[in-house]
């Protein structure tokens, strides 16, 4: 003990880390440091003020407000008291009669598949079925605004990865015309800006085109769909979808991800996907939880209609102040002010009213499109959008989002047209 407490104590020697490779801190110099010095003065620009217990927080991806649920909470403490025998292992090895695996067939039935795979995360799901269902020899065919795991995804596979033009069918067609049949994978609401993928064109163009399709639900299962099944099961596409993949930090608030496959690819995939292979699973309460969390998603028809009556409400309140945020039409709404010194003007000006959003940057935007994204839920109340509609109006004079390079555009856009 007291060796300990002399361990832990200020005067014993600092930590020692040996010099790093002259070829990383050149690459430190040249990528990091004129960022951070130059364009953030030196402090971590995603990080601004603490919010309070008052702050209205536009930053979590928690659309139903469902954090913290008896129903939730209850189903995990269970499972936790619950005397029973687990094993900490990768997934592989479980037992088809496993909880995780009734809930990936209950995951699967509800978006109208017969199988599924839970992941530790969104960005694992992706990456894993992209390598199992990809190779050097497989054309993979991502939007532009794809997320950064499905791009990851095909890099894993090592196939050859072409972007089209953000929800441009017509250029996906052409794209594959030139390149050859693979997999086309699509958002279904695109995390950055709220946009809807045109997600019945996208399918028509990959049949045509013999091509297998992906859809990511991250911000559509829950959200979207009869009893929240997400998109291609509302706009009836589920057939004609060979592949969805959601995380499910968004809508069910928890922290895992999940991808469809048909059942008879079961095994195929438990040899094939790293991260199911070669990560362990999610622990007996996690399973139990998102297990409940489903079942409140299946009944939130009224929180699913708060949330896109909050999003309208909103959308069209700052549309009317001036905010460009015609590139979404969704619960994400995308505020792309341009550079990065003033996105941090905008937040900060934001923050010092109660509104909290998040700041998003390259690489999770391209360079000069820096934004504050805004995500709503179904949570918000009549005072709290009023303040924030308030706090937009008051900023507007100051912010001047009629001056922000994407309003310059689409006023340019407008005149040409
Ligand atoms: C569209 C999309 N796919 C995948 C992911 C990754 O999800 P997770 O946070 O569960 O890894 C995200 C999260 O940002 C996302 O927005």
């Amino acid at each position: 003990m007291q060796v300990l407490e002399r361990e832990l104590s200020p005067a014993a020697k600092a930590p020692v880390n040996p010099a790093l490779g002259a070829q990383l801190s050149q690459r430190i110099a040249r990528d990091f440091k004129p960022r951070w010095d130059q364009q953030w003065g030196g402090k971590f620009m995603l990080h601004g003020r603490t919010p309070d217990s008052n702050a209205i927080r536009l930053d979590g991806n928690d659309y139903l407000s469902i954090t913290g649920h008896p129903q939730i909470v209850h189903a995990q403490v269970e499972s936790l008291r619950k005397a029973q025998e687990f094993v900490v292992q990768s997934g592989v090895f479980h037992l088809n009669q496993h909880p995780t695996h009734a809930l990936e067939t209950a995951l699967a039935a509800w978006v109208g598949k017969d199988d599924g795979f839970i992941c530790q995360s969104g960005y694992a799901a992706n990456v894993g079925l992209l390598q199992a269902i990809a190779d050097a020899e497989t054309p993979i065919y991502l939007d532009t605004l794809a997320h950064a795991s499905l791009w990851e995804g095909a890099h894993a596979a090592r196939a050859p990865a072409f972007a089209f033009r953000h929800n441009d069918p017509a250029h996906l067609a052409r794209m594959i015309a030139r390149n050859g049949p693979g997999i086309v994978v699509v958002d279904s609401v695109y995390s950055t800006t709220g946009a809807l993928c045109p997600l019945v064109e996208m399918v028509d163009v990959a049949e045509a085109h013999g091509c297998m399709m992906l859809v990511d639900e991250s911000h559509s299962l829950g959200t979207h769909g009869p009893q929240g099944a997400g998109l291609c099961a509302e706009l009836g596409l589920t057939d004609r979808v060979h592949f969805i993949t959601a995380s499910l930090a968004k809508a069910f608030a928890g922290r895992a991800g999940f991808f469809t496959a048909p059942a008879h690819m079961r095994y195929y995939i438990l040899c094939s996907s790293f991260p199911n292979i070669f990560s362990s699973s999610l622990l007996p309460h996690e399973i139990a939880g998102l297990a409940a969390t489903l079942e409140l998603i299946r009944g939130s028809d009224d929180a699913r209609k708060r949330l896109h009556a909050n999003t309208r409400r909103l959308r069209a309140s700052l549309s009317e102040l001036g905010y460009p945020i015609h590139q979404g039409s969704q619960q994400i709404i995308a505020l792309e002010v341009g550079s990065e010194s003033d996105t941090m003007v905008l937040r900060d000006r934001l923050e010092e009213r109660n509104v909290f959003s998040s700041m998003f940057c390259a690489p999770a935007t391209s360079a000069k499109r820096a934004m504050m994204r805004m995500t709503l839920n179904a949570g918000l109340t009549e005072s709290e959008l009023e303040h924030v509609e308030g706090v937009a109006r008051e900023i507007a004079p100051i912010v001047k989002p009629w001056d922000w390079p994407i309003a310059r555009r689409a006023r340019a856009g407008q005149a040409e047209a």
